[in-house]
């Protein structure tokens, strides 16, 4: 399929979903008001002339964490007097970081500038009332050619660019301990058969066969996306979403029971880890795989660990489960030159150049020099090219937020109880609940 028509797939959930989010979603505020004042060159523009920058987010994790200050340090390289202020708030997905992000918001002490997954995820925000629009930043930086076409109209909403896109994340990866796997002769598994011969191996020698961390909830709606994608495909998935795959499909059964089974080869202590510290069973060779987004490359890189290899995730070769993470604005922010340049840092290659190779994703712009990046990364964006592309709806890309929330908590819960039918009959509830399903 081409890279045309994949996009176009995606594009086209990303209208489904608008049209039943501006539906569904709060009473239409009125036309954002004047542009804001910005400067009209690039980030490398004329140094401001001091004050804060105050950026908020919740990327506090090894790679995360590497990442951000790779860009801090790329904007402290053009805007020496600025002082950065990290304002983060810990927990992976953004578990705590949106709410205090909303109450700071609505009660009118912005940061300068925020994190915000890149699609409708801004409508939380109330974009139009909160948030300054970056229109003319983009024209003037000259994003409509950097970024591919169908980010950009991914990232349109209410006709207007409200973040900068600063990367692309792969959610779908599993990843494994090589010399667990080369002692042990196995390969990464390609389907739940070889998933569940592989974890049988790895159990036998006392090595936890399926590491996982769902301290903060969030973790579990992750792999059983993966899961879905695995038994329902590209298409059958991407209609969970848009209402043409029933959630009561035979085949949301069959990805609850194989969900069920693989819960049963994770650690014990899995309810009081986060994902980096499920991570730690891959790095002293105490466990064997771990699906997870992208991000666990970055932290990989920032423990000086190189002993892991990549797969898709069973059942998701050929399909790219995606998410974008980005920056906006708010209107009212203290350090309004300030923070116009980050944005335009954001967004320029040093800035991404500098933020990519270590959070462990791949660069939103199109040309970013490909050797900075490991070869993990390296194979990520050939994949990115390559791949049906579907978006994840753990990380914000394929429903608005209160049906992301609702599905993440039921699959929360799901851990604990493993009751297939009253959880896929919760899922089904929550597509009607918001407007998609009958
Ligand atoms: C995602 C975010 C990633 C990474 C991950 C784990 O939602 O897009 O950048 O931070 O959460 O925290």
């Amino acid at each position: 399929m081409s890279s045309k028509m994949r996009w176009a797939m995606l594009i086209s959930l990303a209208l489904v979903i608008l049209v039943i989010a501006t539906a569904c979603g709060p009473a239409p505020t009125p036309a954002p008001t004047a542009a804001p004042a910005m400067s009209s060159s690039s980030a490398a523009s004329k140094p401001a002339a001091g004050g804060k920058l105050e950026m908020f987010s919740w990327w506090t994790a090894g790679g995360e964490a590497d990442g951000l200050k790779g860009m801090f340090d790329a904007y402290k390289k053009a805007y020496p007097s600025v002082e950065i202020v990290n304002a983060t708030v810990a927990g992976g997905a953004g578990t705590n970081a949106k709410a205090v992000m909303t109450t700071r918001l609505f009660g009118g002490d912005p940061p300068d500038s925020f994190q915000v997954h890149a699609g409708l995820e801004v409508a939380t925000y109330t974009p139009d009332k909160y948030l300054q629009p970056l229109d003319s930043i983009f024209t003037s930086e000259g994003w409509d050619k950097v970024f591919p076409k169908d980010l950009l109209t991914l990232l349109k909403y209410q006709d207007h660019y409200w973040s900068v896109p600063v990367n692309i994340h792969r959610a779908n990866v599993l990843w494994y301990n090589k010399k667990v796997f080369a002692d042990n002769k196995l390969e990464a598994p390609k389907t739940y058969d070889d998933f569940f011969k592989v974890a049988d191996a790895l159990k036998a020698k006392g090595i936890v066969p399926f590491v996982f961390g769902d301290k903060e909830g969030w973790e579990s709606a992750h792999v059983f996306e993966t899961v879905l994608i695995g038994t329902l495909g590209a298409e059958g998935y991407r209609g969970l979403w848009t209402g043409k795959t029933a959630w009561t499909d035979p085949k949301v059964t069959e990805a609850l029971n194989t969900y069920k089974k693989m819960l049963t080869y994770t650690n014990t202590d899995h309810a009081a880890l986060t994902w980096d510290g499920a991570g730690e069973y891959l790095l002293n060779g105490k466990g064997g795989m771990q699906i997870m987004g992208d991000w666990q490359d970055g932290w990989f890189t920032s423990k000086k660990f190189t002993d892991y290899g990549w797969a898709a995730a069973p059942g998701n070769a050929g399909i790219f489960d995606a998410l974008s993470d980005s920056f906006a604005m708010p209107k009212g922010v203290k350090n309004q030159e300030n923070a116009t340049n980050w944005i335009k840092m954001a967004g320029s290659k040093a800035g991404q150049e500098a933020f990519n190779p270590k959070k462990g994703s791949i660069c939103a712009r199109t040309d970013c020099d490909q050797s900075l990046f490991n070869a993990y990364l390296q194979s990520a964006a050939k994949d990115w090219q390559a791949n049906a592309l579907v978006p994840s709806v753990a990380h914000g890309a394929a429903a608005f937020e209160k049906w992301a929330t609702a599905y993440k908590d039921t699959m929360a819960l799901f851990v604990t109880s493993g009751d297939v039918a009253k959880t896929q009959a919760s899922l089904a509830q929550h597509c009607k609940d918001n407007g998609v399903c009958k």
